[in-house]
């Protein structure tokens, strides 16, 4: 049989940073009481004429070098976004500005999850469909649908890119050893950026009653952070015991636990529950806040470059958020 592994990974922040101290002068805020309850303390936000596409081809090119794997030797993209720079998809463009010529893409769309449910994709595409080399992105800027008058949302969110090339390999070889998803639509209510209808484009509506739609624009994200907080302790601990099960793999095996950066006390709380030792937990949100699809494969990226993750670790990672939606994978790196 097949196997897939992990043979590169690339990030990219915009550069315009935001501190806890900047926000306090837009709502009522504090350093301290950002810090004590998420653990963030700066945050990426594009501004000028970066895009969520600049930053997602700059992920994609440094994990394909890390790779040495040529852009046309690539055969499927997935760009997890839930924001992308156009309502059809960014998959495309970001491919043929990388130069896999050879590529086909598309966007995945399951907000925090969607680096995870990108990672279960390539491995189908890999081991089912008999692709090579899978390009798996996940990037969002939601700090363009966050309510920044809001201090209960505004504080928590940044924006970023993240990718990870994913490459078929012989069945002993195999890196991707065991996943888990999940969605629950009832914990819609607690966190999303639903449509509302805008307003009508026609004027003259030609007698028909009802006709045309009006236009539809994004809300801002809304969140009931305790119910979201809530569910997160519940459900990653399980997911993630659920992903062990698959790959035949006990807690204690766990070299690294990586979950979606939402909150340093979600983080604790689920390290807690898992028994796993506060050196064995990767944590970057101080410096980023939540970066929704971006944040597993950014914070991979910096524990990889900086020697923490080595050849063989086994990381745990876990993604969660609006939908509601939950994953984790159990990974060799
Ligand atoms: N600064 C100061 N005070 C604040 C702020 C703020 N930024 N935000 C809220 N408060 C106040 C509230 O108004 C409230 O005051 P009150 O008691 O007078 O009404 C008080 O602080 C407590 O507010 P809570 O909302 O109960 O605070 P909580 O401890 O729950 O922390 C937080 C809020 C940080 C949002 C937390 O609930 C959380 O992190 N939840 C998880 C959210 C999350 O991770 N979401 C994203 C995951 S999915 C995705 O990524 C899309």
């Amino acid at each position: 049989g097949m196997g897939s592994k992990l043979v590169g990974c690339g990030s990219a922040i915009p550069s315009l940073s935001i501190s806890n101290d900047n926000l306090s002068k837009i709502v009522e805020t504090s350093d301290e009481w950002i810090a004590a309850r998420t653990g963030i303390r700066n945050r990426r936000v594009l501004s000028g004429d970066e895009t969520l596409r600049g930053l997602s081809i700059q992920a994609a090119q440094r994990a394909l070098e890390m790779a040495q794997v040529k852009p046309e030797d690539v055969d499927l993209v997935l760009l997890c976004t839930s924001t992308p720079d156009d309502l059809f998809g960014g998959a495309a463009q970001v491919l043929t500005e990388v130069g896999c010529t050879n590529a086909f893409g598309f966007d995945i769309t399951a907000a925090c999850s969607g680096f995870i449910v990108g990672l279960i994709t390539a491995t189908r595409f890999i081991k089912g469909g008999g692709l090579q080399n899978v390009l798996v992105v996940g990037a969002d800027a939601l700090s363009k649908f966050v309510d920044w008058t809001d201090r209960g949302t505004c504080i928590l969110f940044g924006d970023a890119a993240g990718a990870v090339l994913v490459q078929a390999c012989s069945a002993d070889e195999d890196g991707l050893l065991g996943f888990c998803v999940q969605s629950d639509g009832n914990g819609q209510k607690h966190l999303n950026a639903a449509t509302s209808n805008d307003e009508s484009i026609l004027s003259n509506t030609n007698g028909v009653p009802g006709f045309p739609p009006k236009k539809a624009t994004y809300s801002c994200i809304q969140m009931n952070g305790k119910e979201v907080f809530r569910f997160a302790v519940r459900c990653v601990p399980q997911s993630i015991e659920k992903a062990l099960e698959e790959a035949g793999l006990p807690a204690s095996s766990i070299d690294w636990l990586l979950l979606h950066q939402a909150n340093q006390r979600i983080i604790d709380a689920a390290a807690n529950r898992l028994d796993i030792p506060s050196d064995k937990v990767i944590s970057n949100l101080a410096n980023y806040g939540n970066t929704s699809a971006a944040s597993i494969p950014l914070a991979l990226d910096e524990a990889v470059r900086s020697g923490k993750v080595k050849t063989g670790d086994i990381i745990a990672a876990s993604g969660f958020g609006a939908g509601l939606t939950w994953g984790s994978a159990i990974v060799k790196w």
